[in-house]
Order: structure tokens, then C-alpha cells, then sequence
């Protein structure tokens, strides 16, 4: 029998050695991994040998070792998460900072649906936790899968972890055949605090967790359940995701439902009918948040009548349906010790502020972003100065202003340097279209300085881009400097310019000027295993379009917008052709790029820009030759006629504003245009049409009434 007999044709002793040697040989890594640090085997060696102890232990229950590595809980049983993509996007709020914000939301909510002045419309106001979200799939009453929110279309399964967090139900009666629950992961202040003592007393000397929330997305992110397990966290359902029936006609009667099912809503959930009503409710949790006895950031309003959501639809990544009314930003004051010059990747020069440690809101800052050389003037910000700082939940700490009272006598004032501190070139405000000046001050050196070029590296590795485990902003550092590492397409070939001996990715300790290469003395730095490293980067060959566009960081062209290109591009092939072809204004290309909703000149701009210099084209060649991007699949259904179609709306509509049209064209990949030309594909005309009405007409066009738009959109949704 070899190691890779198939476990199908095991027999009965063949079965009972082979658990033997994979509990040996399962112990011993853990051992190497936990105990000494230094592990013996690449992570998916080690999760390919569980894998296979389990199937063997499915197919002979009667073997299980009371060594076997199924039953330890002291070792992960993977390194990482598997992917869920959600059923339906998890999405994120607007935020609302001021009595103002709320009026206009009401406003805007009315506007949309075409509500008449006495129309009644109500909200629901509830508390915003500040925890992470969770989707919990239910298939049939019976929990399925749990997953973290992830970047809000891809989680991570967490379910194992979910099931031992006391308020989420493992089977609910009378649920909807599919039912997936919505709802914030927390950790109350006591739960905190004992944990947060637990951790001084077993483990000296590792950091403590900054606040609950950190504490909660730490536990909750465990691969190994019984550390979970041994972290209270709790649950409140506030949404949903994909369900097979609806389960009520208005927010507040779901929020009922979920709690007759088990789920802990939230007490303080009330219904409103209009923005003072939501002001005041906000006004009283905001009174007793300090009795609350876990942290809030915020109260959430939802439009109450579920219909009415489903009209209002989504804009980019947030519903227009709710808002997020978030409380003032905690403060404190402190002393301005310095001002530091950092270089971006778009080669920005940001002033940060050096301060005097100090907490705020639960955190020790000791920087603070003072934005631009115009915020430090307005804010007449000097060096010694004592300051109020102010931070928001994950936002970068800001200064708000100077304790004028406390000035010293000869302040420093701060001289902005006009070169890039990094690599000498200057730093010059540019101008923008309309003869501005523009607010930032870059460095002119492009690629050449290396402050931009590492930059650009670390956000091409970055969570939020093609994720690369494993290259932190440490390593790229490191590589960046030994030249190893100076454009995306030589990360993927690391593994066989090291095996040629080309490059030497370890860097030694040095002793008496010699370089030590005694076994565990050759160390790579920061890295576990240099395998490690090789499988995560091998794991990102094939990364999905949207990430890739994201990865390139082109500018003005963040998550959003890359996802936006990529669906209507759908390979890199051809989203490179057109912006190269939409270098001429002229051209068709041109106009389909910022045609796509909610792309615009701006943002075409800043594609344009970044493929008309070779440099960028070279880089991406290389990167290209070794990568293989995923094409965009249409989400569109099959029966959808819309997706892909230019469609124009005219004249009044009666069922639903212009808006609204509008948006729901767009939800279903049509692109919506403002004039009628021969590439129109429908033009959708209300009573009152005109001039292009006849033009369609003169072209050829397909012409619907509301009442057949609205009768193609139910066949296509
Ligand atoms: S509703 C489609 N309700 O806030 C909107 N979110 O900033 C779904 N959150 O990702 C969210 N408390 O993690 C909603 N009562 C509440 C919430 C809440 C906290 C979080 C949630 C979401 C984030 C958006």
C-alpha cells in the first residue's frame, strides 16, 4: 500500500496502518508548527493528510485512534477559510452625519417613489452594531452554511465557528425553504474585558484587543473552533439574503418573524413615520448607549414597507432604501510633535501628524492624517501645538483643530517641501480642466521614485486586490530593496528565478560580517515558509477581472469602479484594447467608456492615462505572460433581453419616476443614455415625447410605451 492508495480500495488493515502513520505524522507537524515555530510541511500538504484521515475515519468508523487528529482541537484543521460567494450581495450603508443628511434622505426616499405630499412612508430606527456581519444560510430549517461578509459578494465559511456563538439557532421551524438570516457578530464590554484578562493571564505578553469589535472578528476569524468556542460572542439578525418567499410585507414585521424563529433582534428597533420621528429615536439610543452594554456606531433607517425597498434598488454598493445616522467621532486632545511627508502610490505627498500617544475611543493613536498643505494653513496647525483628534469607527484618525489657548510662544510653523522627500523629484500641484489648482502635491517622479513603485506593489498584493497571502507591505519592502520585486509580473516568478538560483529571497543572520547558514539560522524574512509563500502566489494566477483591474491601481479607479469595467469589458483583453482605442476622443470606444453608468470622463481618464504610457503597458505585458485572468460572467439571467442594451427614456412616465427607470435598466446591465443615435437599442417614451421620439423613430429604433418596458423588465428579472 503507498501513501496515495486511493481510500476507496483501502482494505480493513491497510486502513488501520495508514491512521497510524497520518496520526504520527499529523502530530509531529503540529508539533513543529505550534511548538517550535518551524514548520516541517506546506499548509496544503498538511490539510491533504487531514482530509485523508477523515475520509479514511468516514469509511471505518470503527478505527478511529483516540490519538486521531480528528478529534484534537489544538490544531487548525486548515489555513485558510473556503470562499462562499453570497447569493445576493452583502451590501454596505450611506452614512448620515447630521439632522440635514436624514431630512434629505427622506426627501430623496419620497422623490424616488413619486410620493405625493400627505403619502404616508415609514421607517424603521435601530441600532447600528459595531461588530462584523454574518450571513446564515438555512436550506429546509437547517443551518447550512454561516459566512463572514467578506469584500460583500465572497465570505469565508465560518459556519463551524457561528454554531458556537449561543444566539443563532442550528434549525428553525416553519422557515421558507431557503432562508438566509443577515445580522452583526459582537462582543458585549464585559465579554471584552474577561477576555482581554484571560489573555494577560495565559498569554503574557500578546497585544490585547483594542475593543470588542476587534476582539469579535478575531474570534470569529479562528480556524480553530474551540477558540471560538471559548469567546462569547452573540447575534443580532437585523436583514436577509436570498429567501424562496418572502417573509413579511414590511421590515419591521420580518424583524418579528426572525425573532419568533430564535433570533435575537434588537429591543430598540422602533417605527417611524417621519425625519423628526427618526431624529428623536436616534437622539434617545445615542442617550443610552453607555447602559447599552455593547458598542453601537450609529442607528440604521430602513424604508419599512419591503416593496418599496425592492423599488428603490441599490447605487453602487448600498441600498437606497436605508442610511447608517452615525454618531458624533470620539476626541481627545493631544501634542503635535511633528509632521511627517509620506509618498503614495499615485505619488501624493500626505502630511501625517506626529503625536503624543494618546486614546481615543477605546484606541492609542499616535499619527493622524492632516489630509493636504491647504488643511494645515486653514487649520493654522504648528508644531507644538496641543490638538483635538478625532476618530470614527475604522476611519484614519483627523485633527480637528489647534487648542488656540495652549499656542506657544514661536510655534514652528510647517514649510511643505516642494520635492518628493523620497526620491528628490519635484512635487508640484497640478492644474486640473476647469484651471483649479489641485488640492494634492505630487511627486513628478512617476515609477522612478520607489516610494511609488513599493506602494503601487503593496496595494497590488493588498486584501482588497488580488490578496496575496503572505507578501505584506514588510515583505515587498524587503524585496522591493533587494531588487528582487519591482513590478507585479516578477512576484509571479519568484518560484523559478529562486530555483535557478537567480535571486535568494532568505536574508541571513550575520555574524562577525559571515552570513550563517546553519540549518534554522537561514531564515526568510517575516515569512513562515518560503513555500508557503509560493503556494499563495500560485493560488493567484487566475484572478478574477475585477480584482486584476483593481490590483493595476490606475487612478481614480478603486473596487467599484474596476467592477464596473469588468462587467462590461468581461476579459482584460478587451478592456485594455479599448482604452487604448479610447485614446482618441473621437472614437466609439470613447464614448462606450464613459457611457458605462457611473464611469464618466474623469475615471475614463484615468485608464487612458495609465495605458497610453509604455512603461504601464510593458509591466502589464509581463505581468500578463504569466498570469491568466478570469473572464466576467454575465450575471444576468438567461431570459434576460435587457442586459447589454443602450436604452433611452423620453417623456413622462406615470408608474415610476425617470429615476427609477433608470436604475432598474442598469440593475439588469443595460446602459442608459441621455440621446437617441443610431447605437440606441429601445427607446422607452411617455406621453410628451419629442424630438427623440422622431429620431428613433427616423432610425429605425425599437419604440415601447411604459407599459411594455415594464412587462420586458418582469420577463428579464
Ligand atoms: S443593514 C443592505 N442594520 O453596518 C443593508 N447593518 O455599514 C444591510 N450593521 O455591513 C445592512 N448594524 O455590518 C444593517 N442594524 C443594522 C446594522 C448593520 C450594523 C453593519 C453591517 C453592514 C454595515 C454597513
Amino acid at each position: 500500500m503507498s501513501a496515495n492508495e486511493p481510500v476507496d480500495q483501502l482494505t480493513e488493515e491497510d486502513a488501520k496502518a495508514e491512521l497510524l502513520r497520518l496520526a504520527t505524522t499529523l502530530a509531529d507537524a503540529d508539533k513543529a508548527y505550534h511548538g517550535d515555530d518551524a514548520p516541517v510541511m506546506i499548509d496544503a500538504d498538511y490539510d491533504a493528510l487531514r482530509r485523508r484521515n477523515l475520509l479514511i475515519e468516514e469509511r471505518f468508523p470503527k478505527l478511529v485512534r483516540d490519538d486521531s487528529p480528528s478529534k484534537k482541537v489544538g490544531a487548525p484543521p486548515s489555513t485558510r477559510f473556503e470562499k462562499v460567494t453570497h447569493a445576493a450581495p452583502m451590501l454596505s450603508l450611506d452614512n448620515a452625519f447630521d439632522d440635514g443628511d436624514v431630512q434629505d434622505f427622506v426627501a430623496r426616499v419620497r422623490r424616488f417613489l413619486k410620493l405625493e405630499e400627505g403619502d404616508p412612508l415609514a421607517f424603521t430606527a435601530e441600532p447600528k452594531i459595531d461588530g462584523l456581519s454574518a450571513n446564515l444560510r438555512y436550506e429546509n430549517g437547517v443551518l447550512t452554511v454561516g459566512a463572514t461578509r467578506g469584500d460583500g459578494q465572497v465570505g469565508e465559511n465560518v459556519t463551524g465557528n457561528l454554531l458556537t456563538i449561543g444566539s443563532i439557532p442550528r434549525r428553525i421551524d416553519g422557515a421558507p425553504e431557503i432562508l438566509e438570516v443577515r445580522g452583526e457578530v459582537y462582543m458585549s464590554h464585559t465579554d471584552f474585558e474577561a477576555v482581554n484578562k484571560r489573555r494577560t493571564r495565559e498569554e503574557p505578553g500578546k497585544d490585547l484587543f483594542a475593543n470588542p469589535r476587534n476582539a469579535a472578528a478575531g474570534s470569529l476569524r479562528q480556524l480553530d473552533r474551540a477558540i471560538t468556542a471559548r469567546r462569547p460572542l452573540k447575534f443580532f439578525a437585523y436583514s436577509w439574503g436570498e429567501v424562496s418567499a418572502p417573509i413579511a410585507p414590511t421590515q419591521f414585521e420580518a424583524i418579528a418573524q426572525l425573532s419568533e424563529w430564535g433570533f435575537a433582534t434588537n429591543a430598540l428597533t422602533r417605527r417611524c413615520e417621519t425625519a423628526e420621528e427618526l431624529i428623536a429615536h436616534y437622539q434617545y439610543i445615542d442617550k443610552s448607549r453607555a447602559t447599552l452594554g455593547y458598542d453601537i456606531d450609529g442607528v440604521v433607517y430602513k424604508v419599512d414597507r419591503l416593496d418599496y425597498q425592492g423599488r428603490l434598488g441599490f447605487v453602487s454598493r448600498a441600498p437606497r432604501w436605508a442610511v447608517a445616522h452615525k454618531f458624533a467621532a470620539e476626541q481627545a486632545i493631544t501634542v503635535l510633535d511633528g509632521i511627517d511627508i509620506q509618498v503614495g502610490r499615485t505619488g501624493a505627498l500626505t502630511p501625517v501628524a506626529r503625536l503624543k500617544p494618546v486614546t481615543v475611543g477605546g484606541v492609542v493613536v499616535s499619527n493622524a492624517t492632516l489630509h493636504n498643505q491647504d488643511e494645515i494653513e486653514r487649520k493654522d496647525v504648528r508644531i507644538g501645538d496641543h490638538v483635538v483628534v478625532q476618530r470614527a469607527g475604522d476611519v484614519i484618525p483627523q485633527i480637528v483643530r489647534v487648542v488656540m489657548e495652549e499656542r506657544k510662544k514661536g510655534a514652528r510653523r510647517f514649510v511643505f517641501p516642494q520635492a518628493c522627500p523620497v526620491c528628490g523629484s519635484a512635487a508640484l500641484r497640478e492644474e486640473n480642466a476647469k484651471g483649479e489648482i489641485d488640492v494634492v502635491r505630487r511627486c513628478t517622479g512617476g515609477l522612478t521614485c520607489d516610494a511609488q513603485a513599493a506602494e503601487r506593489l503593496k496595494h497590488f498584493v493588498s486584501r482588497k486586490a488580488l490578496d496575496i497571502d503572505g507578501l505584506g507591505t514588510k515583505q515587498i519592502d524587503d524585496f522591493f530593496n533587494r531588487d528582487i520585486i519591482r513590478e507585479p509580473g516578477d512576484i509571479f516568478t519568484l518560484k523559478t528565478r529562486q530555483a535557478a538560483g537567480e535571486i535568494d529571497l532568505y536574508t541571513y543572520k550575520m555574524k562577525d560580517g559571515e552570513p550563517q547558514l546553519k540549518d534554522g539560522e537561514r531564515q526568510p524574512t517575516n515569512l513562515k515558509s518560503i513555500n508557503n509563500l509560493f503556494t499563495a502566489i500560485d493560488a493567484r494566477r487566475t484572478p478574477p477581472l475585477d480584482r486584476l483591474i483593481n490590483a493595476l491601481g490606475i487612478r481614480h479607479i478603486g473596487e467599484t469602479n474596476a467592477r464596473l469595467f469588468a462587467q462590461h469589458y468581461c476579459t482584460f483583453d478587451a478592456f485594455q484594447r479599448a482604452a487604448i482605442a479610447a485614446q482618441d476622443s473621437d472614437s466609439a470606444d470613447y464614448q462606450q467608456m464613459i457611457d458605462i453608468d457611473g464611469v464618466g470622463a474623469l475615471v475614463a481618464k484615468g485608464v487612458i492615462d495609465f495605458f497610453r504610457e509604455h512603461h504601464n503597458r510593458h509591466a502589464v505585458g509581463q505581468l500578463l505572460a504569466q498570469i491568466d485572468p478570469q473572464e466576467m460572467k454575465s450575471t444576468a439571467s438567461a431570459d434576460n433581453v435587457v442586459a447589454g442594451k443602450i436604452i433611452v427614456f423620453t417623456g413622462t412616465l406615470e408608474t415610476m419616476t425617470r429615476d427609477e427607470a433608470k436604475a432598474q435598466a442598469q440593475s439588469l446591465g443595460a446602459k442608459v443614455s441621455g440621446s437617441v443615435s443610431g447605437k440606441t437599442d429601445i427607446l422607452v417614451a411617455g406621453p410628451g415625447a419629442g424630438s427623440k421620439l422622431k429620431k428613433a423613430e427616423g432610425l429605425g429604433v425599437k419604440v415601447l410605451n411604459e407599459a411594455d418596458w415594464v412587462a420586458l423588465v418582469e420577463t428579464s428579472l
